[in-house]
Order: C-alpha cells, then structure tokens, then sequence
C-alpha cells in the first residue's frame, strides 16, 4: 500500500488529482490535508469518500501547523506529499499578502522540514512533489508571441500570490540542494475545468452569464493566458510523480493562448449554446472595469521538457473541454448552490467546530 498525503485536496485541482489517482491506482491510502478555507469545499471529493471510505483520510487542517503536520507523518506512513494546498488567487493577494506568505512560504516550509525528519534520508521511496505556478516566471510582452519561459527562464514574480509561490518554489529547490531531498517542481499555467471556485476567470464568467451579471473584464482584456484543463495538468503530475527525477523542474502547459477578450466571446457562444440563449445578451454584460494593479500581460510556457522525456500531451481540443466545462457548471446546482451560499462552511462548523479557531 501506498500513501500519499496530498495538501489542498478538497480544492480544485487537488480534488481532481485525488479523483484521478483513484481512477488510475489500485493499493494506494490517501490523505488529504485541508484547512478548508472559502476555496476548499468537501463537496469536492464526496465521491471519492463514499468509494474508497478505506483508502481515504480527510484531515481538517493547517499546513503551517507544526503540530498537525507531524502528527500526520507519525500515524501514516506517509511515501509521497503532493503539496496543493495555497492561497491561489491574485485578487485576494492584493488585498491580503501576509495571509499568502503564511501559507504558501511558512506552511510548505513546515511540510518540508516535517517531511525530512520523519523521512530520515531513506528517500528512495519518497517524492516531495511541489505544485508551482507559471506565474513564478512573471509576464512576457504582448508583441514577441515566439518567446516563452522554459524551466531556465528567471523567477520575476509581480503579485504578491507569485511572489510567495515563488518563494517557496526556492525553499523547495534549496532542501534538494542542501538535503538531498527528494523535491520536484512542476510550474503550470492556468487551469480549468470542474470544481474550480467561481473567483477565478472561467467559472465567474459561466456562473455571471447563468444568472445575468455583469461580465467584468480587467483594463482592456488584451492579457493572455494559456490554459490547461485541469484532467490534462493532473495526468501530468502522475507521469512527474511516477518517473520525474528528483531535483528537476517541468513546465506543464496548455498550448492555448487566448486573450481575455476573446476567451469570453467564445465562452459566450457556448454558454449560449447550452442555454438556448442568443449570445447577444452576455455581449451586452461585458464591463471593462479598473485594471488589476501589476496585472501580468502574457504567460506562455515552452513543454519540451516533459513532452519529450514522457511524452505527455494535452489530450483534447480547447473547445471541445471548455463546452464540458460549462455543461458540467450548468449540471451542478447544487454544487453552484453551496459555493453561493457558503452551505459547506456551516457543514464544516458542524463537524469540526473545535478546530475552527485554528485555521
Ligand atoms: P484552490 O484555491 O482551489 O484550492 C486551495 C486548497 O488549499 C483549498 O482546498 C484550501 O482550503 C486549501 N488551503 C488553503 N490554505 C490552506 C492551509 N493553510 N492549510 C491547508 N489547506 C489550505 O487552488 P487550486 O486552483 O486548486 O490550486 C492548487 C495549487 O496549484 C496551488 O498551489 C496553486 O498555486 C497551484 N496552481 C494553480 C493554478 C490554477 O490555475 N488554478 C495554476 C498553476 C498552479
Ligand atoms: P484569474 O482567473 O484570476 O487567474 P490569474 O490571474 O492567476 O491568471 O484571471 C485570469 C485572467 O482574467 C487575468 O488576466 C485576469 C483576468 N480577469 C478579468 O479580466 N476579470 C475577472 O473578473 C477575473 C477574475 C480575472
């Protein structure tokens, strides 16, 4: 039997990596780490528990906490972290830095050191498996569409988010140097899919346009980012996870470049689409609001590395997965309905009320 603990896991991607590693996997144990906070909701992996009640552990809590962490690694004999769990959005990290420097900067901090005393250097079996971000890299002009960031491009993180993420990429790469420590990086760009909380570009559009709000697009909508389904980014982690070398860092991409812009006229047509609604009426929506301060122009990411060493690829067309996307947010309400009404946090008071405080 394998163990993972995998942090982060009732947010969105960790959720479709545990849904995924089931999927794939026979013999293994996971348990997942999470505080729980606005982006992590239960509902998530309700599946997963009600499958696999033997073969997985949830664990309400911090991995800043020191305590929690180790008690973790000394009643699960823990093989592979894969660290998930973050403040992830840029927005909030404007607004609220110090909360991002203690999550994502102390929390992997603690998992690291935890995970190196508990392992005690019989590190032929281990992984530390550290999910990165493109955004480490900082942003590319609009005008030079060839150039892209490869794993040797320079970190000049911008927001704060990156700046932390960026932070605790180096303590990563610093415990392979200095330990020996079986660490790798993997540095995605933006993903998309189910279960991804509406704060974030895509699912804020789909769930604005289902309910007639205003469509807010920063500065001009000219920024680019290249999207990744979040299935696609998760079979990606397994072939890291499984044959990446230690010490190494892969870029993991979608190959699909789009402006804002144009990445909402064609969320339009689909959702449109779906909802038997002229595509007219979320034109109409469309608000170009006060740009985001220090907003990055363009992310694009150059994945020779891990396309030629495991010869993994995205599997499907943009289109085709954005279209399964909208129809799997107008097929969940009452997924949409929990995320709106904050029912999971009163389910979470219920459960865990003792530990809130600590979160
Ligand atoms: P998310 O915000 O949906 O989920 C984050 C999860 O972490 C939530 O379940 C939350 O409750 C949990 N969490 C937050 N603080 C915690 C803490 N102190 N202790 C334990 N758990 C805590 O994020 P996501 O979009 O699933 O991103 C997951 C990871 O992937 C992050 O590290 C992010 O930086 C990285 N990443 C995300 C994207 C993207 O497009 N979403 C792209 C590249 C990399
Ligand atoms: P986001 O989903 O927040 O991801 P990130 O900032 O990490 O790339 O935003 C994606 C792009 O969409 C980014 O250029 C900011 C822009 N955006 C808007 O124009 N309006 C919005 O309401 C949001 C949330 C994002």
């Amino acid at each position: 039997m394998k163990t993972y603990l995998v942090t982060g896991g009732c947010g969105f991607i960790g959720s479709n990596f545990i849904r995924l590693l089931f999927e794939k996997e026979t013999n293994v144990h996971v348990v997942n780490l999470d505080a729980l906070t606005y982006a992590g909701n239960p509902l998530n992996v309700q599946d997963v528990k009600e499958k696999f009640p033997d073969n997985y552990t949830f664990i309400h809590g911090d991995v800043a906490d020191q305590q929690v962490v180790d008690e973790i690694f000394h009643n699960y004999q823990i093989n592979s972290v894969v660290h998930f769990a973050a403040e992830s959005h840029v927005d909030r990290s404007i607004q609220e830095p110090l909360l991002f420097i203690r999550t994502n900067v102390l929390g992997t901090t603690v998992l690291l050191n935890t995970a190196m005393k508990h392992w005690k250097e019989q590190w032929e079996k281990n992984r530390f498996l550290y999910i990165s971000t493109d955004e480490v890299y900082g942003s590319l002009p609009l005008d030079q569409p060839e150039k892209k960031f490869d794993e040797e491009s320079p970190l000049q993180p911008n927001s704060p988010y990156a700046s932390s993420k960026a932070a605790a990429d180096l303590l990563v790469q610093s415990y392979y140097t200095t330990y020996g420590f079986p660490a790798i990086i993997t540095r995605c760009s933006n993903n998309f899919g189910p279960f991804q909380f509406p704060e974030k570009l895509i699912p804020l559009m789909i769930m604005n346009m289902i309910e007639g709000q205003p469509l807010p697009i920063y500065g001009k909508g000219e920024n680019i980012r290249d999207w990744i389904y979040v299935q696609d980014h998760c079979e990606a982690l397994l072939e890291v996870l499984h044959h990446g070398k230690t010490g190494e860092i892969y870029n993991i991409g979608g190959s699909n470049e789009i402006s804002n812009s144009e990445l909402l006229n064609v969320l339009s047509e689909i959702v449109a689409e779906q909802t038997q609604v002229n595509p007219d009426e979320y034109e109409k929506h469309i608000t170009f609001v006060k740009d985001r301060p220090g907003h990055d122009l363009r992310y694009a990411l150059d994945c020779s590395k891990i396309q030629n060493k495991f010869g993994w690829n995205t599997s499907f067309d943009f289109s085709v997965r954005l279209k399964e996307t909208v129809r799997w947010y107008l097929e969940n309400e009452n997924w949409i309905l929990s995320v709106k009404t904050g029912a999971y946090q009163e389910w979470i008071e219920r459960q865990y009320s003792n530990r809130l405080e600590d979160v």
